[in-house]
């Protein structure tokens, strides 16, 4: 079944949704974007969702090219539309369509908005069985991490380093040894006195809603936070380690360039930190 996609103002399908190329999330990568996860139909964390995304937008003087409620409206739309049970909702707010020019165009330009589904198991994945491998490289990333931006292409390359070592995944490390975050996730460990270590917000790292709801969960559990951050060979003596995001929710990290992390298989900790993080989601999706 071809998707229908959403391209301002309009469902289509996706051989007919089409932007142009003066606009420029095209030419200069000028655009922001959000996943929102879908589980039994329902939207998971939509409100913190559209929090950042009013926030990228304000941070990049992009108008918001709808209200939360339309934009409620078009994410349900589009669910009902493509039928889907579980996956994510990908969303997209660029400047819009313009000359090619440095500086941005006049304000009153209409910011260019695409949304579109993918349909994906979130749930059950073997990358939470097995655990995740990961392989450290340097973040040599842009200095506004907390806006959600579409420039991925460091992130990407990051990706395919780290495939091409053996790993799943990227975890980026700043000029200082520490760990800044995943590729396309937020990075933690849990150490042998039951610390949970991981970045505190700043310019250096998204804040990621899935972090948020986790960190809040996790507190209720008993653990202590602690947003101090850490380092690879910390990472390497911790005793589980773990990611977050909209689609890969808590995942366990098993082993840091080569090294496994305590037993080298999924912690206890993160497994019940996964089922609490789901089972408030199962509970709040709208
Ligand atoms: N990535 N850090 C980075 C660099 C990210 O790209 C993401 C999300 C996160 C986690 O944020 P959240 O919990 O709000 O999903 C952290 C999305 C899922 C993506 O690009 O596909």
């Amino acid at each position: 079944m071809s998707r229908i996609v959403y391209v301002d103002g309009a469902y289509l399908p996706e051989a007919d949704a089409k932007v142009s190329v003066f606009d420029r999330a095209f030419l200069m990568g000028d655009g922001v974007y959000e996943v929102t996860t879908v589980l039994e139909g329902r939207l998971v964390d939509f409100a913190g969702h559209m929090r950042r995304l009013i926030r990228s937008l304000t941070e990049l003087a992009i108008r918001p090219p709808a209200t939360e409620e339309e934009l409620l409206a078009i994410h349900r739309e589009l669910v009902r539309r493509n039928e889907l049970d579980e996956g994510i909702v990908y969303l997209q707010v660029t400047r819009g369509v313009a000359d090619r020019d440095f500086l941005y165009p006049p304000a009153d330009t209409r910011p260019t908005l695409v949304l579109f589904t993918q349909k994906m198991a979130v749930l059950e994945r073997e990358s939470v069985r097995r655990g995740l491998s990961v392989a450290t490289l340097p973040d040599i990333r842009w200095g506004r991490r907390d806006i959600k931006t579409v420039q991925l292409l460091y992130p990407s390359m990051a990706k395919m380093e780290a495939k091409a070592r053996g790993a799943d995944d990227a975890w980026l490390v700043d000029t200082e040894g520490r760990v800044t975050e995943g590729s396309s996730n937020n990075a933690y460990i849990i150490t042998p006195d039951r610390r949970i270590v991981t970045r505190r917000l700043s310019q250096d790292i998204l804040h990621g809603i899935t972090r948020a709801s986790v960190v809040r969960l996790a507190a209720e559990e008993g653990y202590t936070i602690d947003e101090g951050g850490f380092t690879v060979p910390e990472a390497k003596a911790a005793t589980e380690a773990f990611i977050t995001s909209a689609s890969s929710f808590v995942t366990p990290v098993v082993s840091i360039d080569g090294s496994p992390v305590g037993t080298g298989t999924p912690g206890e900790a993160t497994r019940r930190l996964r089922d609490i993080y789901i089972a408030e989601s199962l509970r709040t999706a709208i």
